[in-house]
């Protein structure tokens, strides 16, 4: 098994690229790959996933650099794991490389991990480190513990890594921290992206401070969450922008019992991408929000808050969409609301129609960047977003209102995007946070679109070890930045020209 060629691969990536981009196109609005690898790891032929997207096989692949590998079936089959990319996988006991060609730009980068036992390996020993290019995207990845701790039966993790050269080499490496660690992986999907994320304009500051933050083609990001908020879950093959993203429903993430309520617009209404990419987010998300609700005085007195736990030590890139589209809130002024991350004011006035360009813009989708530092600390800990009415900017309703969240983990200068795998919860005690994940084991149906979301929610929360010193000479001069130090005061020195907004 191993390095030869087999055309039959190539010419299947081959015919993948062409028939997605058939399909994109008559997608109006909708972005097109210019490559696109969606590759079923340690399978010979290639396979249909329950969602209809085909997936090649890496046997006998080009796409291989270097490495000696075997190929194995998972021991056995979760009924919540999709047999496809799942129950065929590669398995590395030393370092091994895939090689993409790809052309310079932004990729998309998923991997997909079922947690099993393979080749008679001890599902327990699988401990390893990915890397793509630079970037270090795993470090000492635990799959087992991982997905114990987050309830998932499998994991998708999902990466934005600018390439500048003509391959992209992602390697497994098996952790040198145990002896018997292996490294595996069932899926592997690259594709091109637009680059949607960065941001050199300056605009964007760390809430909290006043110094400007950027985010360029240095940065890496790791999708943690992606919420449909006040919707649905809505699956790869729904997301009809031409991404193949997961968002996921918003209402496990809400603090207590005051969730708000949830407002849908009229299916017939139509949405105006005036100042944005149609490929920003799809029209389900813009389509459904939530709100505090009609009782104003209620609502002067609280705020719609979620908590979302992220790995300490890192900055966090926060964009919040935005859509009016009721009857009743087509005016500058009628909703007015303060938007607070960490318990910071990160945007006072908050204004959906006036951000859309003014009176009678409703049904034109908006949204809002920041950025959030999360100092170190324990593995994981809570980044709390909160709404609240801007009662100071006299609105005629007490209220506010979000249609959707995308939160990404931000690289360090080195590269580094791995944190700490999360900690189980002991036996028997619930860990409030999980309350509403899927467990393995529920209906197909569920667990698929969790697990698209794991890509947001388990993601975010995994991780490796801060082994560093070896700095990868990744520089790109951003001020403050999350410094590869996980101890919290070094994040606040890295700061050291910066302001508190408020206190
Ligand atoms: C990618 O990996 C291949 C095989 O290991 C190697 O020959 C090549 O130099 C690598 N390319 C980059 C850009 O690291
Ligand atoms: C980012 O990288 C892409 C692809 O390598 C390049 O086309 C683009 O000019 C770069 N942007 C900046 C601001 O350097
Ligand atoms: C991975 O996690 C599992 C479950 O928490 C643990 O039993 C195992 O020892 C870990 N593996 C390694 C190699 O550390
Ligand atoms: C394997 O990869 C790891 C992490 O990327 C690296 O530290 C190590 O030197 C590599 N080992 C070999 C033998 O190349
Ligand atoms: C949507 O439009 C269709 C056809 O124009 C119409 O039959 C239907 O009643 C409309 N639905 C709503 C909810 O207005
Ligand atoms: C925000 O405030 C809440 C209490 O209102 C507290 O539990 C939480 O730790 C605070 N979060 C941060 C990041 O300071
Ligand atoms: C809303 O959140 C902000 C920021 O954490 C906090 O200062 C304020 O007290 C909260 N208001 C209520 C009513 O909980």
């Amino acid at each position: 098994m191993g390095n030869s060629i087999d055309n039959y691969s190539l010419v299947s990536f081959l015919v993948l690229v062409s028939l997605s981009s058939v399909v994109h196109i008559i997608r109006a609005g909708g972005y097109v790959p210019t490559e696109k690898f969606l590759l079923n790891c340690g399978d010979t032929s290639l396979a249909t996933a329950e969602d209809g997207r085909k997936w090649a096989p890496d046997v006998g692949s080009k796409l291989f650099g270097a490495g000696n590998s075997v190929v194995s079936k998972a021991a056995m089959q979760d009924p919540a794991v999709p047999s496809v990319p799942y129950m065929s996988s590669r398995i590395f006991r030393s370092n091994f490389t895939y090689s993409f060609p790809v052309v310079a730009g932004r990729k998309l980068i998923r991997l997909y991990f079922y947690s099993s036992s393979y080749d008679g390996l001890h599902a327990a020993n699988a401990l390893f480190s990915v890397t793509a290019g630079s970037y270090t995207l795993l470090r000492n990845f635990n799959v087992s513990q991982t997905s114990e701790a987050l309830s998932y039966a499998f994991l998708i993790k999902e990466y934005s890594v600018n390439v500048d050269g003509e391959m992209l080499n992602i390697t497994f490496s098996p952790s040198s921290m145990a002896s018997n660690t292996y490294a595996f992986v069932n899926g592997i999907e690259v594709m091109s992206m637009p680059d949607i994320y960065s941001n050199t304009g300056g605009r964007l500051m760390i809430v909290g401070y006043t110094t400007p933050f950027t985010i360029d083609n240095s940065t890496a990001l790791e999708t943690v969450y992606r919420l449909n908020v006040g919707g649905n879950d809505i699956s790869p093959s729904e997301d009809d922008t031409g991404l193949f993203r997961s968002w996921s429903e918003d209402l496990p993430y809400i603090l207590g019992a005051g969730v708000g309520v949830t407002v849908a617009a009229d299916p017939n209404m139509t949405f105006n991408y005036k100042g944005i990419p149609r490929y920003t987010a799809p029209k389900t998300v813009y389509a459904t929000a939530r709100s505090m609700g009609p009782y104003s005085a209620v609502n002067a007195q609280s705020n719609l808050t979620w908590l979302f736990s992220v790995d300490s030590g890192f900055n966090y890139l926060i964009r919040l969409h935005f859509c009016e589209f009721t009857e009743s809130i087509t005016l500058i002024n009628q909703r007015v609301f303060n938007i607070f991350l960490n318990n910071q004011t990160a945007q006072e006035g908050a204004d959906v129609i006036a951000w859309a360009g003014g009176n009678w813009n409703i049904g034109v989708p908006v949204y809002m960047d920041f950025v959030v530092l999360v100092p170190g600390g324990s593995p994981q800990q809570d980044l709390w977003l909160e709404l609240h009415p801007d009662i100071a900017a006299k609105p005629q309703y007490y209220d506010a209102i979000l249609s959707g969240v995308e939160i990404f983990k931000l690289s360090h200068t080195s590269g580094n995007l791995a944190g700490l795998n999360p900690i189980p919860a002991p036996k028997n005690e619930v860990n409030p946070s999980l309350v509403l994940a899927p467990h393995s084991g529920h209906s197909n149906l569920k667990a698929i679109t969790a697990v698209g979301i794991s890509g947001g929610v388990a993601l975010a929360l995994i991780a490796g070890f801060y082994l560093f010193a070896a700095s990868r000479g990744h520089k790109h001069g951003m001020v403050p930045s999350a410094s590869d130090d996980p101890e919290n005061t070094a994040l606040i020195k890295s700061d050291n020209h910066g302001q508190k907004d408020i206190d």
